[in-house]
């Protein structure tokens, strides 16, 4: 897999996943409203650290296939920590590592070119295929936020992981041959 920021002949493709549950799932809940605005929310995300618009399409290397997004915001106004997210948007394309490979390549770029101590994610704790990956990843379980997300009617407990810039090191192996971080 491979990371690379949207283009603009992306948009339509990404418009329509942002507005497809089945492709961004039960669990997130970035919304956009028009087209217009998806395009200034990317427009405006490099220059905000805060912005939850997509950062990175994850792509296949062999055919520049666009399969799923990731992103990446400061979490807590208060606190210096990133957090990702990630979504492989095509459903038959899930539980095959593209998320893996996708959230491993999207750690490295974090780290690389944020200057934090610890990159952070969260998962509704009933979004299995969300936490084992991150658990596969390295990242450590620091906890439970009760009733913190509400979808679909309810409110979720949602499971906090961090993975400190420590951590990163002595896990990282040399990258695939298959893997390409962006640049
Ligand atoms: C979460 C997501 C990005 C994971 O990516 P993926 O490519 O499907 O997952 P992977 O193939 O890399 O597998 C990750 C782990 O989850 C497990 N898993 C995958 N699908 C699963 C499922 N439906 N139920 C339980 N476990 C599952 C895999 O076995 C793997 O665990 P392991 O490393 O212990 O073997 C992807 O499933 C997705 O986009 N889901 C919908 C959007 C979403 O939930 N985003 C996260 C919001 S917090």
């Amino acid at each position: 897999m491979a990371l690379r920021p949207p283009a603009p002949e992306d948009l339509p493709l990404l418009f329509r996943w942002l507005n497809d549950p089945d492709a961004i799932a039960p669990w997130d809940r970035f919304e956009v409203d028009s087209f217009d605005a998806l395009r200034e929310a990317l427009r405006e995300a490099p220059q905000d650290p805060r912005s939850l618009a997509p950062r990175f399409l994850i792509t296949e290397v062999a055919n520049d296939r666009p399969v799923g997004v990731v992103g990446f915001f400061n979490s807590y106004t208060a606190l210096d920590t990133v957090d990702l997210w990630y979504a492989v948007c095509i459903p038959e394309e899930r539980g095959k590592g593209y998320g893996r490979e996708s959230v491993n390549l999207l750690t490295d770029y974090v780290f690389a070119h944020r200057p934090v101590e610890r990159v952070g994610a969260t998962s509704d704790v009933e979004n299995p295929s969300s936490w084992k990956m991150l658990d596969h990843l390295g990242f450590r379980r620091e906890g439970t936020m009760r009733q913190a997300l509400f979808h679909h009617g309810a409110w979720h407990d949602v499971a906090v992981y961090g993975l400190t810039r420590t951590e990163w090191r002595t896990l990282r192996s040399p990258p695939g041959k298959r893997s390409r971080a962006p640049g």
